[in-house]
């Protein structure tokens, strides 16, 4: 048999695929795509061959090459005549990061309603009732072959369908009725995309909570030109167009800039090239077990501002690797137009326009609570010093997850700062919601422009660090810290008492990228340090003040790329514990640079030492022989900054150790086992 995938095919299937990959640091362990077929056996010797289409789901466990190989054997192997051409095409495609059920085809996505795939489903989000609805539906005579909350979903749509078709012919419902009336009986957090074998070429896409845009590019100068797809004239209003969901940006950049943030409670349906975004209301049409089609809405197309290169690798082997390089650039990008030279007669300063509305509730508030998770919650540690010096305001910090689960005091009083690369961390946007609740004022720190944070808190500032795709944060945990210290000289702006100090922090900031190029440079000084960590089962770092923070971000980036266990230790505890570990064999890694705690942590070191510790010594440049001097232990010497901008240094020759030991591991360092970049669920 010779079933070839003809060229439209082929060019639906890449952009499938290729989106995947753009988004295959959201999650990894399994995908799935869906296009449609024409059921016509070319080899059945008939004059007259009757088609239909219906969607055709592909599910395979492992990475997203593993799909596509799959999808071409499978292809290639099967009687279906994907030579059919066609104008109109809609085609749905995941790639999972498991929550319910275990990385396996069953549990991939698209879910589908049943073996005729009456509705297929992609699903980013947890749905918190599927056991509920699981019930009833199985009541209802449907089988479950997932162990996925995703499930219900296209069961529940061809439930709806066929009740509002009961006795009748033809549709008597739209597609995006189907899934409004699917979306009352949800409960979670989602962004879902639907396509049905009732609707062909139609898609409806909807979101409560998870992240969703729709790119939409105009065809009109590749027709004809013999570019991407040439033949694909679509639309009523005679504009041949493409549009792409995503759940980010990265999987739309390469095709269009052109971009609509979908609001929670939209849903967009997209018939015909078309596209119509109705808003879904809760209590309309609740319990009274009839339809309710809302009105459209109308909606702007925003811009992205990125580019397709931010997102390629260039020269760089790996996207850690490239993060962790372009940090000189990045943190440059952060700073761009926010710095203040000051001149004769005027002070040097800081000016964040996000925020700059907000600054006098800021000053007053009682205190200043910051809230993240992972990474982020880090990058605030590290500057909480420093604010709460400038500014004279308590700081205190949260892990998102434990101040929801302590329901920890909010108050109208505080200023809630909320910080997170992605913008969309479940956890991070639920404290969110409970902090406005409470009457919070509400800061976001993000990198992704358009994000729910970004959307949803009162004022902010973007950290301009570009896109960031290895799993493990670096470039962005730079740039955060940059960030908060810039917000600290913000908010003290108005003190006349520490401008001497501000004003050297301000300097600071300006050399910052230099300093940074120049700890990239110990890039195979800690090459050979990872080598002789390899075989080790656990490492330690040891940091305090500023610098507490290096220590555990240096450790969790060990931890998550290098998969080694590790750990970040607050040296003013060193000895209610973590000495019971110290032997000869253990590594410890010690920050030591200068600071206000550089003679507490030299007392450490030699307290280290006493026990034959087996000591890697961070400190400034040139301190080498006070800090070791007995010339036992490794050093790595950085440039000294700052005291509050020393973080952004020193945790460089981390995020390089972590990066260079899980390569020598051989391990995959911008996916790391079990983790994802973005914690859409809780
Ligand atoms: C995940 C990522 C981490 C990140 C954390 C918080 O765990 O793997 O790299 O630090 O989420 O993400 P956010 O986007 O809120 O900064």
């Amino acid at each position: 048999l010779n079933y070839n995938v003809n060229r439209e095919r082929r060019y639906i299937l890449e952009v499938l695929f290729n989106g995947l990959r753009r988004l295959e640091y959201r999650g990894y362990d399994s995908a799935g795509i869906s296009i449609d077929f024409a059921l016509s056996p070319l080899d059945s010797g008939a004059s007259v061959v009757t088609t239909f289409s219906r969607p055709l789901v592909f599910r395979k466990e492992g990475n997203i090459e593993s799909l596509v190989k799959f999808v071409y054997e499978e292809v290639a192997a099967s009687e279906l005549n994907l030579e059919e051409s066609f104008t109109v095409h809609a085609g749905i495609a995941h790639t999972r990061w498991a929550t319910h059920g275990e990385p396996a085809p069953r549990n991939s996505h698209p879910q589908t309603s049943g073996p005729e795939n009456d509705f297929v489903v992609v699903h980013n989000g947890v749905i918190t009732n599927y056991e509920v609805l699981k019930e009833t539906l199985v009541r209802h005579g449907f089988t479950f072959e997932s162990d996925t909350d995703t499930e219900v979903i296209p069961k529940l749509a061809k439930y709806v369908f066929d009740r509002a078709n009961e006795g009748e012919g033809e549709h008597i419902i739209s597609f995006s009725e189907v899934v409004l009336e699917v979306m009352r009986h949800l409960d979670g957090a989602y962004a879902l995309i639907f396509k049905s074998r009732h609707y062909p070429n139609e898609l409806v896409a909807c979101k409560r909570g998870g992240p969703l845009l729709l790119g939409v590019k105009e065809l009109t100068d590749d027709v004809g030109s013999g570019a991407s797809f040439p033949e694909f004239k679509i639309l009523k209003n005679g504009q041949p167009k493409e549009l792409f969901f995503s759940s980010d940006a990265n999987a739309l950049v390469e095709h269009t800039k052109k971009v609509l943030v979908v609001e929670d409670g939209e849903v967009v349906h997209v018939k015909d090239g078309g596209v119509t975004i109705l808003k879904f209301d809760n209590d309309k049409g609740k319990n009274q077990g009839v339809l309710c089609r809302p009105a459209s809405v109308q909606r702007a197309l925003s811009i992205l501002e990125m580019e397709v290169e931010q997102i390629n690798k260039g020269k760089y082997e790996h996207y850690m690797q490239k993060e962790i390089h372009e940090q000189p650039e990045s943190l440059r990008t952060t700073m761009r137009g926010r710095l203040i030279r000051g001149g004769s007669c005027k002070a040097k300063s800081v000016m964040l326009g996000g925020i700059k509305d907000h600054l006098k509730t800021v000053r007053r508030s009682r205190r200043i609570v910051f809230i993240g998770c992972g990474t982020s919650y880090n990058a605030a540690l590290a500057a909480r010093p420093i604010l709460e010096e400038l500014s004279g305001i308590p700081v205190t910090m949260e892990i998102a997850s434990d101040l929801l689960d302590r329901q920890g005091p909010i108050y109208r009083e505080d200023t809630a700062v909320f910080v997170s690369q992605s913008g969309e961390t479940a956890d991070t946007l639920q404290a969110l919601e409970y902090a406005l609740e409470n009457g919070a004022l509400c800061v976001g720190i993000t990198n992704t422009v358009g994000s729910a944070i970004a959307r949803n808190t009162h004022c902010g500032v973007h950290i301009n660090a570009g896109a960031e795709i290895g799993v493990a944060s670096t470039k962005a945990y730079t740039s955060q810290i940059v960030v908060m210290a810039m917000l600290a000289l913000a908010i003290a702006d108005d003190t006349i008492s520490n401008q001497p100090r501000r004003e050297a922090i301000i300097d600071g900031l300006f050399d910052l990228p230099n300093k940074v190029r120049e700890v990239l440079e110990l890039d195979q000084e800690m090459k050979d340090l990872a080598r002789q960590l390899i075989d080790e089962q656990s490492l330690l770092v040891f940091g305090r003040g500023y610098n507490y923070a290096t220590a555990l971000e240096g450790a969790l980036k060990v931890k998550e790329v290098a998969l080694m266990h590790s750990e970040g230790i607050l040296a003013g505890e060193m000895k209610h514990g973590p000495l019971a570990l110290v032997d000869e064999n253990l590594p410890i890694v010690v920050i030591a640079t200068r600071d206000a705690c550089f003679s507490k942590q030299q007392s450490v070191i030699q307290q280290l030492h006493a026990r034959k510790g087996r000591l890697i010594v961070m400190c400034s440049k040139g301190d080498a022989a006070s800090v070791c001097p007995s010339g036992s232990c490794r050093v790595i010497e950085v440039p000294q900054v700052e005291d509050c901008l020393q973080p952004v240094i020193n945790v460089i020759p981390l995020q390089l150790l972590a990066y260079h030991l899980t390569v020598l591991r051989g391990l995959n360092v911008d996916q790391p086992r079990n983790l994802a970049k973005s914690v859409t669920t809780q």
